[in-house]
């Protein structure tokens, strides 16, 4: 096990109701800026819960960030921050929305000229605006992380970012919320979920026993509440199982130690920002190729993984490894999440070459847990998921 510290600061408030009591996270004389998407939040009683919970406090809203958090968007609410001295913010909504805040809370006290410098130049936020969060959608983790993925439509990029000072002040994570969500966000987020675990577990075996074992459950519960969800989305109990799974696969515990992978979402980033295809697609696109491509690299671990999560029960490593890879794809299509780029777009041809020149020009030269996967690889491996 590689060595590692461990921090996160992040307070939950998970249950139902949990919304109400959130008043008492928030500094009294808070001059709030309460941020949300594009009006979901009007149609499940989302909105009046929070605007009771912040009855006490000044508000200012901000609404209107898009799935994909577009950078344009976040750039007007950055004007209001500052004109309006806005002391905390709210963000309620799913990962989008979230990530907006996150961009706002380092864009706040960002001293440069151009924000997207923090983006584009990788700069780690220390110390931001404070903020919290109300989830309304389980499935990116960022409810409890310091990470944020902001996209910018004018140069079709979408561009990371995070630091310490990026983690929210508290989430309140009520299950109920799961009830108004559509089928294709409910397939996306349990999608997302589980690429996130294997983009820190799928890669070879390092001794850490205990974070192979919180990985796989995580794993088995969203494949084992993934069906109740789809089915019935009011069901509070898969709900809450859901929920928890997806916060606590990107929230820091099950990558300690270990050597991560990310080269999943590396490549599939660029997916949803030539062709707006949702995020949790352009993993379930990418995903296969990539383990068929890199096979002598994670076989082992694909293999402990198929007799782990997806029962398999004898054959050689390599046999078990194939099959788990099979069993993901089915997984996927059990979700109807297609996994071909071709199902996406019929402009696919140019793409593997257009995304390794992307990667060659920022000098990302090698991805993945060995840092060796080149722009010449990901091309391949893009190329695979046609
Ligand atoms: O905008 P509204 O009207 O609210 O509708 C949203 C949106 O259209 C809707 N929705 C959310 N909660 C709902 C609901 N509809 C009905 N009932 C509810 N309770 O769902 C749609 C999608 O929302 P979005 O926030 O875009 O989805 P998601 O949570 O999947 O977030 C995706 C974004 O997060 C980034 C992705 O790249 C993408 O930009 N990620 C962030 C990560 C992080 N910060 O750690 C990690 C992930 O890997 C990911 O990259
Ligand atoms: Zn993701």
């Amino acid at each position: 096990m590689l060595n590692f510290e461990f921090k996160n600061p992040t307070k939950i408030l998970f249950g139902k109701g949990q919304i109400a009591n959130m008043a008492k996270e928030i500094p009294q004389d808070a001059k709030v800026m309460f941020l949300y998407g594009g009006g979901s939040i009007k149609s499940n009683g989302v909105y009046e819960q929070v605007k009771n919970a912040l009855s006490a406090f000044d508000v200012v809203e901000f609404a209107g960030i898009p799935a994909n958090p577009e950078y344009a968007v976040l750039m007007e609410a950055l004007n209001i921050i500052k004109t309006r001295n806005i002391t905390f913010m709210l963000a309620v909504g799913g990962g989008s929305v979230i990530d907006g805040v996150k961009f706002l809370s380092a864009a706040a006290l960002y001293e440069g000229d151009e924000p997207w410098d923090i983006l584009k130049n990788s700069i780690r936020t220390e110390h931001g605006l404070p903020f919290g969060t109300v989830l309304t959608l389980p499935a990116t983790g960022s409810e409890m992380n310091s990470g944020a993925v902001i996209t910018r439509k004018e140069t079709q990029e979408k561009l990371s970012m995070g630091g310490p000072g990026l983690f929210p002040v508290f989430s309140v994570l009520d299950p109920q919320v799961v009830k108004s969500i559509p089928k294709r966000q409910l397939a996306n987020g349990i999608t997302d979920a589980f690429t996130h675990v294997l983009e820190q577990y799928m890669t070879y075996p390092i001794g850490a026993l205990l974070q192979d074992r919180f990985a796989e459950s995580i794993l088995q519960t969203l494949v084992e509440v993934a069906p109740r969800v789809i089915k019935n989305p009011g069901d509070y109990e898969a709900a809450a199982n859901f929920m928890w799974s997806c916060t606590m696969a990107l929230n820091g515990l099950i990558q300690k130690g270990l050597p991560g992978d990310w080269a999943i979402h590396a490549m599939g980033h660029e997916l949803t920002a030539m062709y707006g295809i949702d995020h949790a697609r352009t993993l379930a696109i990418i995903l296969p190729g990539h383990y068929n491509y890199n096979f002598e690299a994670k076989k082992e671990k694909l293999a402990q993984y198929g007799q782990r999560v997806w029962g398999i029960q004898a054959g050689t490593t390599e046999d078990m490894a194939r099959q788990a890879i099979q069993k993901t794809v089915d997984f996927f299509h059990s979700l109807e999440i297609d996994t071909k780029l071709s199902d996406y777009t019929p402009d696919y041809e140019g793409t593997a070459e257009k995304i390794s020149q992307r990667f060659t020009e920022r000098g990302w030269l090698g991805l993945g847990e060995h840092k060796k996967l080149s722009p010449h690889d990901v091309e391949k491996v893009v190329k695979m998921s046609y």
